[in-house]
């Protein structure tokens, strides 16, 4: 490692990140540090969801967006995911961020973001990303590599002029913390966590240091 990237290291773990008392903040903090360190993605996360039968699954996705009111994201709405949460409306999140040595977990209720804001989100997207939207059912069956272009060329020549609009099944969901659990890794596996829970976002934030 280089002197540069050591001084680095040290000024982006400085502080007790323990005596923080508010998690967004902490969160908005540590995201800071993660976009100057990252190689890519620094707001990729774990998406945790469970099926009917209760078994988990996992798969990650893009913050696309965070405030006091939660964690969003986007995707299809008949995808996987989408039915899960569709019949199951609570998630987790995970970010790992190597370069920092840091995880961030969050638990919470999901619900969908507004017509406005999937609408505006999707609005940004570049138009490749755009069409791809239309052409893909996400996490159905696909019989070849082939059939998805062909999806694609249609609707690309479909919108060859002016904007794509939002395709009706899809959407963007937001995650509204009521656990959130910041770790950074120490020498020997003395490793510090913090959590701050609510059982309800109305209610106040209970900090708790955590065994590692
Ligand atoms: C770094 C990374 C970011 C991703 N971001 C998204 C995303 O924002 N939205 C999305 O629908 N899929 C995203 N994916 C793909 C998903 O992991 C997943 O394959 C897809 O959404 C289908 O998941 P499902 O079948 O559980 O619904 C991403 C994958 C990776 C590796």
């Amino acid at each position: 490692m280089s002197d540069t990237s050591i001084q680095q290291q040290s000024q982006l773990t400085s502080g007790d990140f323990t005596a923080a008392e508010n998690p967004f903040a902490l969160f908005a903090e540590w995201f800071a540090d993660a976009n100057e360190s990252e190689l890519n993605d620094p707001n990729a996360m774990a998406l945790a969801t469970v099926d009917p039968d209760g078994l988990p699954d996992v798969r990650m996705v893009l913050m696309k967006g965070y405030d006091t009111d939660g964690f969003v994201f986007y995707s299809h709405i008949a995808s996987q995911k989408g039915r899960e949460l569709a019949a199951n409306p609570k998630a987790a999140l995970l970010f790992h961020w190597k370069s920092l040595r840091r995880q961030v977990r969050i638990r919470g209720a999901v619900s969908a973001v507004t017509e406005t804001e999937a609408d505006d989100y999707f609005a940004t997207r570049p138009k490749q990303a755009q069409i791809g939207a239309w052409a893909s059912k996400q996490s159905q069956p696909l019989e070849s590599r082939f059939a998805f272009e062909q999806a694609i060329a249609k609707v690309a020549a479909r919108y060859l002029v002016g904007q794509v609009p939002r395709p009706p099944g899809w959407s963007g969901w937001r995650i509204t913390p009521l656990r959130f659990e910041f770790w950074h890794d120490r020498p020997f596996r003395l490793h510090d966590r913090i959590e701050f829970s609510r059982d309800t976002p109305a209610q106040p934030w209970i900090k708790t240091r955590l065994y590692p």
